[in-house]
């Protein structure tokens, strides 16, 4: 049974459509990462998971509990991490965590237990006796994590957990979620990329209020394996070559610069078909364009068109540049709309 499934979410604030469309599913012990630019949806579709706002329309369960029907049932299976965490400025930070094991049900026997753990896992044995309002910021945001933590709950939601922290820091909560793994099922937003690289097995990629990739990591990756981007400088301008290049096999992209006589070419790989929600994976493989015959025809035609090539130069595309293709410029939903 998969730990959380979400369908047809939509969200309207008045005018503002945040979400649109929203589906997806998350399998127990898996670890998903939102990734997507500012103002994509993604806290919206995290406070929509966990129950602290009501969608415009759609459903979302987990564990099999419908999140509107069961609360209850829903609230004590999830641990939040808010992108805002209310302040309880005048707690502890160890009264602050007995209070929230208390208010997620934990039984009292086991109070004091998980606050230990919690504390433990997030680091904060040396403040636990300080006002949370005195801490600074990055410690702060760890009592966020730790309050997420303190009721062991199945299901972990963390909107942008690394945020506020600095480097040293980063790298221990992406330990901790590494040690999260497998123990509970995992929803983290972020719009930083290698931080989704590192931690997730699974990345959703929100634009817009819209899916618009949905894959693990080895299989975005992969999607691109085939793509370069090719770079060509010629002494006789490039207009016939533009247009005999355009019409190539594997070529899906052709941006010509100064003058005519430096052309970027990009080919191969499967970026076009990536703009899929839901089922982006299944119809790639059909799409799939070897970029080294793409290449080898480029190198053909700018001599066929006695062009005068000058330089020719090839260049992977990686994860960061699916991302930017994915989340920038036009509503990328059309087949083809990165073309
Ligand atoms: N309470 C609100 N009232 C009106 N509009 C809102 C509200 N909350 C969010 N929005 C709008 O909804 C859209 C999605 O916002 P959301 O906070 O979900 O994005 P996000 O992906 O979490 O962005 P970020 O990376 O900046 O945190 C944005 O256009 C935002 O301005
Ligand atoms: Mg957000």
């Amino acid at each position: 049974m998969d730990m959380i499934e979400v369908s047809g979410l939509v969200k309207s604030y008045g005018p503002i459509e945040a979400v649109k469309d929203i589906q997806f599913r998350v399998k127990k012990g898996e670890v998903v990462g939102f990734l997507g630019p500012n103002g994509a949806g993604k806290s919206t579709t995290m406070k929509i998971i966990t129950g602290s706002m009501a969608p415009t329309g759609g459903s979302v369960r987990v564990a099999g509990y419908d999140v509107f029907e069961d609360p209850v049932e829903v609230k004590k299976r999830i641990g939040y991490l808010p992108e805002n965490p209310p302040v309880y400025g005048e707690m502890t930070v160890e009264s602050y965590l007995r209070f929230v094991a208390k208010l997620k049900g934990v039984s009292s026997d086991r109070v004091s237990k998980q606050v230990e753990k919690s504390i433990e896992k997030t680091d904060l044995g040396s403040v636990r006796k300080r006002l949370i309002q005195n801490l600074s910021k990055g410690f702060r945001q760890r009592v966020g994590i730790a309050q997420a933590l303190v009721s062991d709950p199945e299901v972990l939601i963390l909107d942008e957990p690394t945020s506020g922290l600095d480097p040293r820091q980063v790298a221990e909560v992406r330990a901790l979620i590494q040690e999260l793994k497998g123990e509970h099922t995992i929803i983290l937003s972020t719009h930083i990329l290698p931080e989704v690289q590192s931690m997730c097995e699974r990345i959703i990629i929100i634009n817009r209020g819209r899916i618009v990739a949905e894959d693990s990591i080895q299989g975005l990756s992969n999607r691109m394996a085939g793509s370069t981007q090719v770079k060509i400088k010629v002494s006789r301008s490039g207009a016939a070559l533009e247009a005999a290049l355009k019409s190539l096999k594997g070529v899906h992209g052709v941006v010509a610069s100064d003058g005519g006589y430096t052309l970027q070419v990009s080919a191969g790989g499967q970026v076009g078909s990536a703009g899929q929600a839901g089922g982006a994976t299944q119809d790639s493989s059909a799409r799939f364009e070897n970029s080294d015959l793409a290449v080898e025809l480029i190198a053909e035609t700018v001599v066929q068109t006695k062009s005068g090539l000058l330089e020719l130069k090839r260049d992977a595309v990686d994860l960061e540049e699916i991302f930017l293709k994915l989340t920038t410029g036009e509503e990328s939903q059309s087949p083809g709309g990165v073309r």
